[in-house]
């Protein structure tokens, strides 16, 4: 099938590759012509793992191809995905603009029926939104139709996920906009959920929150395995072993972050709001989430006293392993809370390094090229995220680099007894039955 997907970035750019990898013909637009030209010579904007060689092998086989044009794209798509940036505003809420807009530029543009599809994660009822602003600008009696289908790939896994989804979520009031979308969907194996519109709407957003909850749940649980003696690990590992409850998103740590869930899970509280039912629940999941990164600060704090000249070595920058993302990166918060407080930070990651680079913070800190020469002479060694060659290293090399072998480790990678048993202090997240860092 011919598709269209307006807008480039994460979410537009790999769902792109992949329907066309599938056998589809898809024209991705973007109003930025340096980011279509460097995609057009097979240069991707972000790291995400197997997308590069999809899109360079589709670019080839001009079954992928990129223009900054909206009505070349309308002219291409039978199916136009609209896959727009939809950020936060102030108070929470979704600034619906960028949606707006290429809702307006596809109208004008429109000279037969089409599907039109929300990609984005927007609020509950901006379907009907959509529906109304195309009508609006669309010439009279021009046939279309207005679908939700969210998208619920991870940052890092991409591109399995939306090749082998969980489910496929479409979103749609007539039956003709349907039939076309189970045919964009015909090659994928995996169970299809169809919905009236709102409902795959809030799908998406109590989906994301959910997961969220799940990660303050336990971040909960962690503060109490401290105050009381336990091991927030084996709880999880416990729990967890419930399949009703299952142990995915029961990973304590520094708490969520990133481009998604933050934003979601505001959006969905000032949705709430706007709909006249406070979600007190949700509010919690953020103050635990805030908690439990100031929590961990203060333990360093304590074991270090002043952070003014201290040498810190800070491990991971992204704000999760398996991406250079550092947007909204609980990572990059510490780094900007230790260099306020003064401390001398040393900073390591394997592959978000360029991407903090663009970050004003990276001025006030040293790069290091390798976990070791970041932890040289540090007087303590905080692991801000989990990337699995963190957990490789050679205890032995790291104890005699560090000037005081001192572990913060915020995303429990490293077994306790081991570091314990390589002389080094070990502080984790919810591990109350280790002895205290001093
Ligand atoms: C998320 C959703 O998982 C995805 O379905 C949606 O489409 C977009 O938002 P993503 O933001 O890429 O994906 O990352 P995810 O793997 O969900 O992690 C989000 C944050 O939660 C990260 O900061 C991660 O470190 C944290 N996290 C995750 C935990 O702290 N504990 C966990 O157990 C899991």
């Amino acid at each position: 099938m011919k598709l269209t997907i307006i807008g480039s970035g994460y979410v537009g750019l790999t769902t792109g590759a992949c329907f066309a990898e599938i056998g589809h013909h898809v024209m991705c637009v973007d109003n930025n012509q340096k980011k279509i030209d460097s995609l057009l010579a097979g240069k991707i904007p972000i790291y995400e793992p197997g997308l590069e060689p999809i899109v360079r092998k589709n670019v080839v086989s001009k079954r992928l191809q990129f223009t900054t044009s909206t009505s070349q794209g309308v002219d291409h798509g039978e199916v136009i995905f609209i896959a727009v940036p939809t950020p936060p505003q102030d108070d929470g809420s979704v600034d619906l603009s960028f949606i707006e807009k290429v809702a307006r530029e596809i109208a004008v543009c429109l000279d037969s029926y089409r599907v039109i599809v929300d990609k984005s994660t927007v609020p509950v009822k901006t379907g009907d939104r959509v529906s109304q602003t195309i009508r609006r600008y669309a010439r009279p009696g021009v046939e279309f139709d207005v679908v939700s289908n969210p998208e619920f790939l991870r940052e890092g896994s991409a591109v399995d996920d939306l090749m082998h989804p969980d489910r496929i979520v479409i979103g749609g009031n007539s039956d003709r906009a349907l039939a076309v979308m189970q045919k964009v969907y015909e090659p994928f194996v995996a169970p299809v959920l169809i919905t009236d519109i709102n409902s795959a709407e809030l799908i998406k957003h109590a989906a994301n929150s959910f997961l969220a909850l799940k990660i303050s749940y336990i971040n909960a649980i962690s503060e109490l395995c401290e105050i009381a003696g336990a091991d927030v690990e084996k709880v999880a590992e416990g729990i967890g072993m419930d399949k009703r409850i299952g142990r995915s998103f029961l990973n304590a740590g520094l708490g969520y972050g990133g481009s998604c869930f933050p934003k979601d899970i505001a959006a969905f509280i000032a949705i709430a709001d706007q709909l006249g039912k406070p979600f007190n629940l949700l509010k919690e999941v953020q103050n635990i989430n805030a908690r439990q990164f100031s929590r961990f600060l203060d333990s360093i704090r304590e074991a270090l006293w002043l952070f003014k000249e201290k040498k810190i070595a800070v491990w991971g920058l992204s704000f999760k392993p398996n991406t250079d993302d550092v947007r909204s990166s609980v990572a990059v918060n510490i780094v900007e809370a230790l260099v306020k407080d003064g401390a001398d930070v040393t900073v390591y990651d394997p592959k978000a390094m360029e991407k903090f680079k663009e970050l004003p913070l990276a001025a006030s800190v040293k790069l290091a090229e390798s976990p070791l020469e970041a932890a040289r002479g540090a007087e303590a060694l905080i692991i801000a995220t989990e990337w699995p060659e963190f957990a490789a290293i050679d205890l032995t090399e790291l104890r005699d680099a560090m000037h005081t072998p001192l572990i913060f480790d915020g995303r429990n990678l490293l077994d306790p007894s081991a570091a314990l048993a390589y002389g080094f202090q070990y502080r984790g997240i919810g591990r109350g039955t280790l002895p205290e860092a001093t």
